[in-house]
C-alpha cells in the first residue's frame, strides 16, 4: 500500500501534527507514505516525494503546513485533472489524505467522480464551515489567537471612553465570530447568518453609556462586509470615538494548541484506517458529539454548514 497526504485552501494549524501523524503512523503500519507539495498545484507539478521521518521531525508545534499549500485554479481544467491523477498514478499512491476546506473538497469531488482514487479529506479550515462535522482542524488554535487578541484590545479599551471594532475571518460563516463574541463577552456581535437589531441595541446600549458604561466591544464577522457600517453607526449613534481593528491573517498562525493536536491526532489515525480498509473511498472524517465517522464527499459538498441554533440564540441574548 503507498499513501500520499497534501494540504489545499488555506492552512490551518494542526496541518503539521497531522502530517507527522500521517508518515509515523503509516510507517508504523507497514505502509509506503508519499508527501504531496504545495497542494492541488503540486499535484498537477509532480511535486510528490517518498516521506522520511526527518521530513516531519520537529514540526508537530508548529502552525502553517510544512507541505505549503495553494488555491489551485488550474485544479479546475480537466487536463490538469488528468495529469494529477496520472502523476498519483505514476508512484503507485492507492490512498490519498486531503487537509483542506470547502473549495478543496468540492475540486475533490469532481476529481474523485472522473477518477477511481481512493481519497479521505480531514476538515481542515479555520472557518469551521464545512457540512457534517462538529469541528474542523484549526478552530481552536484561531479561537486562541483572536481571544488573546481581544483581551489584549480590553485593556485598552478599558482605559478610555471609546468602541472598538474587531473584525474576524471566517468567510460566510459566523462561527469565529460568535464564539469570540461569546467568550469576549463583547457586547456587539455582528455575523452573516443573522440581522443586527440595530434599533434595539442602540437602546440598551445608549441606557448603559448613560448609566456609566465607558466603552463597547463590537465583533464583526468579515463576511458580512458591514465594518464600516458599523464603525459610523457606533460613532453616530452611540457618540463614542471608535477604533477598527481587523485582525486578518494573523488568526491563521500560531502553534497549534493541546486541542488541535489532539484533533489532528484522532483524524489522522482514522484516515489512514479507513483508507487501508476500502479501495473507494471518497469520503470525508466528520467529529460529531466526541464520535468520528466518516460521510460522503458529495453529501459534504451538497449542503451547507449551519450554526448551532444555541449558538445564534447567544447572539440574540446579546441583543
Ligand atoms: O478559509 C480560511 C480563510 O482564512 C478565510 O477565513 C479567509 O476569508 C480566507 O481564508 C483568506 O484567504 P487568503 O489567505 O487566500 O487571503
Amino acid at each position: 500500500m503507498t499513501f500520499a497526504i497534501l494540504c489545499s485552501g488555506g492552512d490551518a494549524a494542526g496541518m503539521n501534527p497531522a502530517i507527522k501523524k500521517f508518515v509515523d503512523y503509516s510507517y508504523k503500519l507497514g505502509i509506503k507514505a508519499y508527501l504531496i507539495y504545495e497542494g492541488l498545484e503540486g499535484l498537477i507539478d509532480n511535486k510528490i516525494k517518498e516521506a522520511s521521518h526527518k521530513d516531519v521531525a520537529g514540526i508537530l508545534h508548529l502552525g502553517g503546513t510544512v507541505l505549503r499549500s495553494s488555491r489551485s485554479k488550474r485544479f479546475f481544467d480537466p487536463l490538469f485533472r488528468e495529469q494529477a491523477y496520472n502523476n498519483l498514478k505514476s508512484h503507485d499512491i492507492t490512498g490519498l489524505i486531503v487537509l483542506g476546506g470547502d473549495g478543496s473538497f468540492r475540486a475533490m469531488e469532481v476529481f474523485s467522480s472522473e477518477f477511481d482514487i481512493n481519497f479521505v479529506g480531514i476538515p481542515s479550515t479555520i472557518d469551521n464551515d464545512i457540512y457534517g462535522t462538529e469541528y474542523c482542524l484549526g478552530v481552536d488554535t484561531a479561537l486562541n489567537v483572536i481571544r488573546d487578541s481581544l483581551d489584549k484590545i480590553r485593556d485598552t479599551a478599558s482605559s478610555f471612553n471609546r468602541a472598538f471594532i474587531v473584525e474576524v475571518m471566517g468567510r460566510d460563516c459566523g462561527y469565529l465570530g460568535v464564539v469570540s463574541a461569546i467568550v469576549s463577552g463583547a457586547e456587539i456581535c455582528v455575523i452573516p447568518e443573522i440581522d443586527l437589531e440595530q434599533e434595539k441595541l442602540e437602546k440598551r446600549l445608549k441606557k448603559e453609556i448613560q448609566n456609566g458604561r465607558r466603552y463597547v466591544l463590537a465583533i464583526v464577522s468579515e463576511g458580512t462586509k458591514k465594518t464600516t457600517e458599523i464603525y459610523q453607526w457606533i460613532q453616530e449613534k452611540l457618540e463614542l470615538e471608535t477604533r477598527v481593528t481587523i485582525l486578518g491573517h494573523i488568526q491563521r498562525g500560531g502553534n497549534p494548541t493541546v486541542y488541535d493536536r489532539m484533533m489532528a491526532f484522532e483524524f489522522t489515525i482514522n484516515a489512514v484506517e479507513y483508507l487501508r480498509n476500502h479501495t473507494d473511498s471518497n469520503k470525508v472524517v466528520v467529529f460529531n458529539k466526541g464520535t468520528y465517522s466518516f460521510m460522503d464527499i458529495e453529501e459534504v459538498t451538497s449542503h451547507k454548514y449551519e450554526l448551532p441554533q444555541h449558538y445564534i440564540d447567544a447572539i440574540n441574548y446579546l441583543d
